[in-house]
């Protein structure tokens, strides 16, 4: 199967990328005082440098007192983290690369003492007590007029930092997805109820952010069934719940949908062959990136809870299959760039038997 669908231009509006690879957005916690340095500069740089069209960075908080959860995460607010930010912008652009930032609060998730001020306890949708103590603040309307009005301004400063768009973070158990879900969303007001309701804080949020950066400015959205709290977890059970669910999300001015899934070969719904990205981009017509396990035999979350794991480079045949079916419009690859910035070009350049494996040992040496 040629490699070459993975080679092509894409475009959409204002973004024209060289390839349709994608790195998929990874937390390094390389960024003391929340400020990228020259190492998360020629990080990003290499990866542009080496054939990947669009840069997903890591995590990267929105100005929320409760936004971070995790040390040493980059910020995306400040003089000093928006300079940071500012000359990797530079750095992948003068490599021909693109670069959004992945716009990130992780609510509910945060555990007291974490920085920058570890006596602030997390902010989610539903309050909760460990011992009498507040554990998560259940956010009041104040509360989430504030993390939508940060989630724009970050939005506004990576317009003006001369990011190539803006992620959304609303996968993987964290803020949005908190309000998404059942499972961590039991509010009463117009924020909980049935998905539609609990859909509209991250309708809100998009439509903030899309009045923040104006008409053009491209937004991605990622989402996934699964949450870290439950990898069985799902949002909606059939095709039709899918488009429902992401209808108001589209028109409230997502241009792309980013789907997470940790497996991109799985059919998302029983008879038919389309992954999560193919439904999506089905059902709203918009472009779609699809992720999971690409150009690796083992799953991502595996090597999380077993450190002894190596995943071996795997055939791409199934990918490209999709990818030239216009399945989805964009492949993002995670640990696999992790490990071999050159992924990109050892595939173009038909190198795979270069291609380094990738265990969680190495994410410690990587930069
Ligand atoms: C070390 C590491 C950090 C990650 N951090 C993030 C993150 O900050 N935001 C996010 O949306 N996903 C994050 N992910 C998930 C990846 O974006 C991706 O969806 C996952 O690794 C599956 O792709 P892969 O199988 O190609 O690695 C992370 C994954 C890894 C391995």
């Amino acid at each position: 199967m040629p490699v070459k669908a993975l080679f092509k231009p894409f475009r959409m509006g204002s973004l024209e990328l060289p390839t349709r690879v994608v790195m998929a957005p990874m937390t390094r916690s390389f960024s003391p005082g929340g400020v990228p340095n020259a190492k998360v500069i020629e990080y990003y740089r290499r990866r542009a440098a080496a054939g990947v069209g669009l840069i997903i960075t890591e995590g990267t908080t929105v100005d929320h007192k409760a936004s971070n959860g995790y040390p040493d995460v980059p910020q995306f607010f400040g003089e000093a983290a928006l300079a940071g930010w500012t000359k990797v912008v530079e750095a992948v652009h003068g490599e021909g690369g693109k670069i959004v930032p992945q716009l990130w609060h992780v609510g509910a998730v945060r555990r007291l003492g974490t920085e920058p001020d570890g006596s602030v306890p997390a902010y989610g949708p539903t309050e909760t007590l460990k011992d009498g103590q507040v554990v998560v603040h259940g956010m009041s309307m104040q509360d989430i007029a504030d993390v939508i009005a940060a989630f724009a301004q970050a939005a506004r400063d990576a317009q003006a930092i001369g990011m190539d768009g803006v992620e959304i973070h609303g996968a993987h158990g964290y803020i949005v997805d908190q309000f998404f879900w059942a499972g961590t969303n039991q509010r009463t007001d117009e924020y909980g109820g049935d998905l539609a309701h609990r859909s509209r804080f991250a309708i809100e949020l998009i439509q903030a952010v899309r009045a923040a950066v104006g008409p053009d400015y491209p937004i991605i959205f990622r989402y996934s069934q699964w949450k870290q709290q439950d990898y069985s977890a799902r949002l909606v059970e059939t095709p039709e719940e899918l488009g429902a669910f992401l209808k108001p999300l589209s028109d409230a001015g997502v241009d792309i949908f980013h789907c997470s899934t940790r497996r991109f070969w799985e059919p998302e719904f029983e008879g038919s062959d389309l992954n999560l990205a193919g439904w999506t981009r089905k059902l709203t017509g918009k472009p779609t990136i699809t992720v999971g396990s690409v150009g690796l035999d083992g799953e991502f979350l595996q090597f999380m809870v077993n450190t002894d794991k190596v995943a071996q480079p795997a055939s791409l045949e199934n990918l490209l299959k999709r990818l030239n079916d216009d399945e989805f419009d964009l492949v993002a690859v995670g640990r696999a760039l992790l490990v071999d910035p050159d992924w990109a070009v050892k595939v173009r350049d038909g190198r795979e038997s270069d291609i380094l494996p990738f265990s969680r040992d190495a994410l410690g040496k990587l930069e």
